[in-house]
């Protein structure tokens, strides 16, 4: 019963229908379930939920000013990024919505003593049986059954209501509609779904390599970290390492084994043999060993293998190392470790989307407790028709306001091209293998974070020809959001794709509004990485590899602006699509994403729903970036 939050309480329904102030709106919907659950019976009334209500944030309207204040280029205060106190400040939940939702609360009968406000502000939490949620939010509660795992989840069937003088003080209630579900790791360990890891990143599995080449003609064959510092320029030594910092995040069960850390230093750069990255624990976070083989080691081992060679033995690459094995976590369990004000109840989350901390390993619950590094590259993702707008709205904006900070969000786009998880969408946005409309990946879409597609050296080139979108083994992920708007900062480059090369699709297979926010933003490549997992050396693909090497060169650049005083790059998209940026990426024109039945998207000159804007030219970022405040 994985889904039963507390133990079984019988309450005596004091709830009556009594009279509303407003008309009931719908609040959030949803036309199907996601992908392999079905509803198989009504919740029992008595099962207690811990619900928990998001209270709308003030300020998020003016959350792109703010930004774009501190990172666009011609901004007269570029760079000069917020401090976390301003940031929660800003964005705390007004006294007015407070107070109209604990009302409402109370006039359904809540005692104001079953109901708590977190720390933040910014969560109402009340435990309440299902026959009281379904009575508040006007819905039904069905047990849902996912058809592979049999693990069952609670969540509301279709929709649910708010009165409408409520409705715009609330962001979402949870748990209603949202199949963030975390599973057992002990029991599937590596076969959960809504986990990150089991979504649309994943490194893939090519083959053994026998012999290990080291030099450059080999490229073609075997990707090393010399191969990444030829394509893209990146000879460079770190000189302010004690000011820099650079954070890869990793999800338990996954985690990199340290013998093949060494065997891979021994490989490729000697002089890291026995180093290691600086672990931050979240949520009793740490490098398991119970588990092993290469689904749980290869992200982890592939992400630091690349991250740390490419900075080098000087530079100190923190690890995010996220939940322990008995709850696993999710983005919102990070975010909360990152933000104190985007905690919920009383510091933490604790509803059956994210990892439900303390629990029987972990006796606390992390909320703003990591430090923040200068950049964070993350190698896993969802599809936004997994989680639903309203849930992924909120994420994003908290990418948004860690911007505003300063930090550098990076994530894979995905490796099955337009597909998403590798299903389509049906007419109803579910998603489904015979689905023939295009998937987009989350939190690649977030126009907040910088989203990093895959290329590849065409057979028989090397590192000196231009790159060609990856169509080998992977697709990279690419494509147009069904949720977030297009960003000023992008609408030339997307209107002089669509205009100049109008895909040969109609609405009905991608958004082709001309409106909404594309992806990726830019490419490293992803083919034939040679990675060491479970004492073998592998050979590997995927935009898993491309983020973690997208960090560890943008970490360059972090490096020569703090050596001279100036400030982190923080959010990058508006800087990266200005003009004056544009000869410092290395177009790529050849090669597309196929998927959904369909060649998908093809790249082209300047930017594509492919490789973005292109590859990397390090010298040039870093002048380009050298001269900017
Ligand atoms: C979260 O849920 C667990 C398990 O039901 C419970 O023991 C714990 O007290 C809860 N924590 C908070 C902070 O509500
Ligand atoms: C572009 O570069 C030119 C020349 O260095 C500079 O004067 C101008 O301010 C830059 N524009 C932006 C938007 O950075
Ligand atoms: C809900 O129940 C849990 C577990 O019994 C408890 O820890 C928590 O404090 C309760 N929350 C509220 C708001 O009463
Ligand atoms: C590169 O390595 C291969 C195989 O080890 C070797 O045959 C070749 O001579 C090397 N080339 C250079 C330029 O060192
Ligand atoms: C990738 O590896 C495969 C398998 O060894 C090989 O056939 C192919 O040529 C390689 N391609 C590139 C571009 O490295
Ligand atoms: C790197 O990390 C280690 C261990 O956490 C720490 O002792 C050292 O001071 C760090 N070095 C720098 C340059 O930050
Ligand atoms: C297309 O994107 C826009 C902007 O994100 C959104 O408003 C619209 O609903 C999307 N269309 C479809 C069919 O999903």
């Amino acid at each position: 019963m994985p889904f039963l939050i507390q133990s079984l309480v019988f309450f005596t329904f004091s709830l009556v229908a009594t009279a509303t102030v407003s008309p009931h709106i719908v609040h959030e919907k949803r036309d199907v379930a996601p992908s392999g659950w079905a509803p198989v019976r009504r919740a029992e009334a008595n099962i207690m939920l811990p619900l928990r209500i998001g209270l709308a944030q003030p300020n998020l309207e003016s959350l792109d000013d703010y930004l774009l204040e501190v990172s666009h280029p011609e901004s007269l205060n570029y760079g000069k990024n917020w401090s976390p106190a301003k940031v929660a400040e800003t964005f705390r939940p007004s006294a007015a919505s407070i107070y109209t939702v604990l009302e409402w609360l109370e006039d359904e009968g809540l005692a104001a003593s079953r109901v708590k406000l977190s720390q933040g502000g910014s969560w109402v939490h009340a435990n309440v049986t299902v026959a009281e949620a379904e009575i508040l939010l006007g819905t039904e509660y069905h047990v849902y059954q996912h058809s592979e795992s049999g693990i069952e989840h609670l969540a509301c069937v279709d929709k649910y209501h708010l009165p409408e003088h409520v409705a715009e003080h609330i962001d979402l209630v949870m748990p209603t509609l949202h199949f963030d579900v975390h599973m057992n790791r002990k029991r599937s360990v590596d076969k959960s779904i809504g986990q990150p890891g089991a979504g649309i990143v994943n490194p893939k599995l090519i083959g053994e390599i026998e012999v290990v080449l080291t030099n450059l003609t080999g490229c073609n064959k075997q990707i090393t970290p010399d191969c990444l510092r030829a394509l893209y320029d990146f000879d460079y030594t770190p000189v302010a390492t004690d000011k820099n910092s650079i954070g890869i995040v990793e999800y338990t069960p996954v985690a990199y084994l340290p013998a093949d850390m060494d065997m891979f230093f021994g490989n490729y750069s000697p002089s890291q043999v026995g180093q290691r990255p600086a672990l931050v624990s979240i949520d009793g976070g740490y490098e398991q060993t119970s588990f092993q083989g290469f689904s749980i080691n290869g992200e982890a081992n592939l992400d630091l293998q690349y991250a740390m060679a490419l900075v080098g033995a000087t530079q100190n690459v923190t690890l995010y190392q996220v939940g322990d094995l008995v709850e696993g976590a999710s983005f919102n369990n990070f975010l909360d470790a990152l933000d104190a004000s985007y905690c919920t109840y009383e510091g933490g989350d604790n509803s059956s989307f994210d990892g439900i901390y303390p629990d029987s390993e972990y006796k606390s619950d992390d909320c703003g407790t990591a430090p923040l590094t200068n950049i964070i590259s993350t190698s896993y993702g969802y599809t936004e028709s997994l989680l639903g707008s309203a849930y992924i709205q909120r994420q994003c904006y908290e990418y948004g306001k860690l911007g505003l900070m300063g930090v550098t969000f990076i994530f894979a786009s995905g490796d099955n091209g337009v597909a998403g998880n590798g299903e389509c969408l049906d007419a109803n946005g579910a998603e489904s293998y015979s689905g023939t409309r295009y998937n987009p990946g989350f939190p690649a879409t977030c126009p907040y974070v910088t989203s990093v597609g895959a290329t590849q050296i065409s057979p028989g080139n090397t590192v000196n020809d231009p790159e060609v979108a990856c169509d080998t083994n992977i697709y990279s992920g690419g494509g147009f959001s069904n949720v977030f708007g297009l960003p000023e900062w992008q609408a030339d480059a997307v209107h002089g794709f669509l205009d100049n090369y109008p895909p040969a699709y109609a609405a009905d297979v991608y958004n082709s509004s001309g409106i909404s926010r594309a992806f990726p933003d830019i490419a490293v490549n992803g083919l034939n990485y040679s990675v060491v997992s479970n004492g073998r050396t592998q050979l590997v693909a995927g935009t898993s590899a491309a983020a973690p090497v997208a960090a560890a060169i943008l970490s360059g650049v972090n490096d020569a602006r703090l050596a001279v005083g100036k400030s982190p790059i923080g959010f990058i998209n508006p800087t990266i699509y200005s003009s004056n940026f544009t000869g410092a990426w290395n177009d790529i024109t050849s090669g597309n994403n196929p998927g959904c039945g369909t060649d998908g998207f093809s790249a082209q000159p300047g930017w594509d729903p492919v490789t973005g804007l292109g590859t990397p030219n390090f010298p040039k970022l870093r002048d380009l970036w050298l001269s900017m405040p």
